[in-house]
């Protein structure tokens, strides 16, 4: 599979010179025999997010989602979009769980990715499955929804150098991939950080590109980005990295198209984005204060007594079980795990900020 990946990207280097780290994603990732050309997301794929890690994170998010719709005076159906919905894990949990809390859903999942659409389609009941978000629009009464989506959208890689700022992009030394330094062109040289020599930064070109898609979509309504990375203005945070088999891997030059290639996203870049293309920005919030003020604390609580009365009751494995339920759960809100990602809130204009948000901000004060 990989071998097709380096030959595309060896080819477009011969032909046009070293490309641009976007350009190389592009092909690891979603051209033919990339990474996600089949779904490569769960225990037995490479890498679990939020979703996969317990059922509740899906029950929190639709608790968030009614109040968003409580906001938009309650359509019917309320027109759920998720973009990068991957295995379909979150649309099940969702699909499922909406009707207990008569929330009255049309549930659309917009994947890049073939071996995704088709894990969609496959769900029972099915999403309304779609490769690009443009088909959907315009889109009124919505919540747009995508998890850790725009990590793995294309960016370019800049570095400080003694003499300036340089672009990184991907060239061939020896026969091998490799990092190669030239000049800005006049894209990035609007949007690269300021850099001192050995900083590095990203720059979110993929996810600037789907804001600016989102704000020609969504006439009345909310997108929740939920991600990780930094919201101070500076910048993109951690190193390019990928995951293979559970596993952080730094070399994403070595074998392209059998790894995931992400960093943190400058959500900073991306709300001010949104804010000039006419949506307004709420504010990032972390995962852990939006889970907390929705009710994980009570539900964690209820599960400690659950367990409890059943070690008392002599049920050992029954408390076992929810002891490790509990326990997987906790990685939602951990600081060190799920629980720094952000929930970024964007809207169309005259929208409110919702109480539960509002909440979640001020917990942290
Ligand atoms: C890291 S995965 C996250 C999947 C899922 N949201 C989850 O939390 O498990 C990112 C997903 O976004 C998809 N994707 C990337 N670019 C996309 C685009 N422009 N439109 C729709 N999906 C996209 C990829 O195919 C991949 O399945």
């Amino acid at each position: 599979m990989s071998d097709l990946v380096l030959q595309r990207i060896v080819d477009a280097i011969r032909e046009r010179g070293p490309i641009s780290f976007a350009e190389f994603m592009e092909l690891a990732l979603y051209g033919p025999g990339g990474f996600y050309e089949r779904t490569p997301i769960g225990a037995r794929g490479h890498f679990v997010t939020s979703p996969h890690v317990h059922p509740f994170f899906a029950e929190l998010l639709l608790r968030a989602v009614v109040g968003l719709w409580e906001h938009l005076e309650r359509p019917t159906p309320l027109r759920v979009v998720e973009v990068g919905a991957g295995d379909g894990t979150l649309a099940a949990w969702l699909l499922r769980l909406a009707p207990e809390l008569d929330l009255p859903i049309s549930y659309s999942a917009v994947e890049r990715s073939p071996g995704a659409r088709e894990r969609l389609l496959a769900l029972d009941p099915s999403p309304d499955v779609r490769e690009q978000l443009t088909e959907l629009g315009p889109l009124e009464g919505a919540v747009v929804i995508a998890n850790e989506l725009l990590d793995n959208l294309p960016f370019r890689r800049v570095r400080g150098t003694a003499a300036g700022v340089v672009e990184v992009r991907v060239g061939l030394r020896e026969d091998r991939l490799a990092e190669v330094e030239g000049p800005l062109d006049e894209r990035l040289e609007a949007l690269a950080p300021r850099l001192r020599p050995g900083e590095e930064a990203v720059v979110p070109v993929g996810a600037l590109a789907f804001v600016e898609e989102l704000a020609s979509v969504l006439r009345r309504g909310y997108a929740l980005l939920i991600d990780y990375g930094t919201t101070n203005g500076q910048g993109s945070a951690g190193e390019v990295h990928g995951y293979r088999r559970h596993a952080v891997l730094e070399d994403v030059l070595a074998d392209p198209g059998s790894s995931d290639v992400t960093a943190g996203v400058d959500l900073g870049a991306v709300a001010a984005l949104a804010t000039a293309v006419g949506l307004v920005d709420h504010g990032p919030v972390p995962q852990r204060a939006a889970l907390t003020v929705l009710g994980f604390g009570e539900w964690s609580d209820l599960q400690r007594e659950r367990q409890a009365r059943l070690m008392a009751e002599g049920s050992g494995s029954a408390a076992v079980r929810i002891f490790q339920g509990r326990s997987r759960a906790s990685l939602l809100v951990d600081p060190a795990a799920l629980g720094s990602h952000w929930w970024l809130l964007l809207s169309t204009p005259s929208l409110p900020t919702p109480a539960w948000y509002r909440a979640a901000a001020g917990s942290l004060s």
